[in-house]
């Protein structure tokens, strides 16, 4: 019988602070192009984090992963770095580059890569972002 693959999703929730302002651009470009987001002192949101991966079902246990293996990664490795923090003041993973949506969920997919390298079998597919209600990124490894 044809093993079927399956994505799921875990969903994370944290506040952070960030401010967008581009190292390449002057603080009047910066101010030009990112408006009130580019505010000297940051801003904040209640991100939204999705994490999904694919993977075939397992024909004994009726799972991709355990989803509790998938939401230790998530809590541990990125909800418990970036919650209650400045993203560019506090931490270091972006490493000089703007804290967007897009930077974060490039971020998101190495760490969430890293350790589902002991899930064989199990790929990571798409990290989602919403920023806001109504700003939402998503990346797919590319
Ligand atoms: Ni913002």
């Amino acid at each position: 019988m044809k093993i079927p693959k399956v994505e799921i999703t875990v969903r994370s929730e944290f506040s952070a602070a960030h401010r967008l302002h581009a190292k390449g651009l002057s603080d009047k470009e910066n101010a030009k192009l990112f408006g009130p987001c580019n505010n000297k002192n940051g801003h904040g949101h209640n991100y939204d984090l999705f994490v999904t991966v694919r993977g075939p079902v397992d024909p004994v246990t009726g799972m991709v992963m355990n989803l509790f293996d998938l939401h230790r990664i998530v809590r541990d490795h990125i909800f418990d770095v970036v919650d209650h923090k400045h993203l560019d003041e506090d931490l270091d993973i972006l490493g000089g580059r703007t804290s967007t949506a897009e930077n974060l969920a490039v971020v998101f997919w190495g760490i969430v890569a890293e350790h589902l390298r002991e899930f064989p079998g199990v790929a990571l597919a798409k990290i989602r972002i919403h920023e806001s209600r109504g700003n939402i990124v998503e990346y797919f490894g590319e």
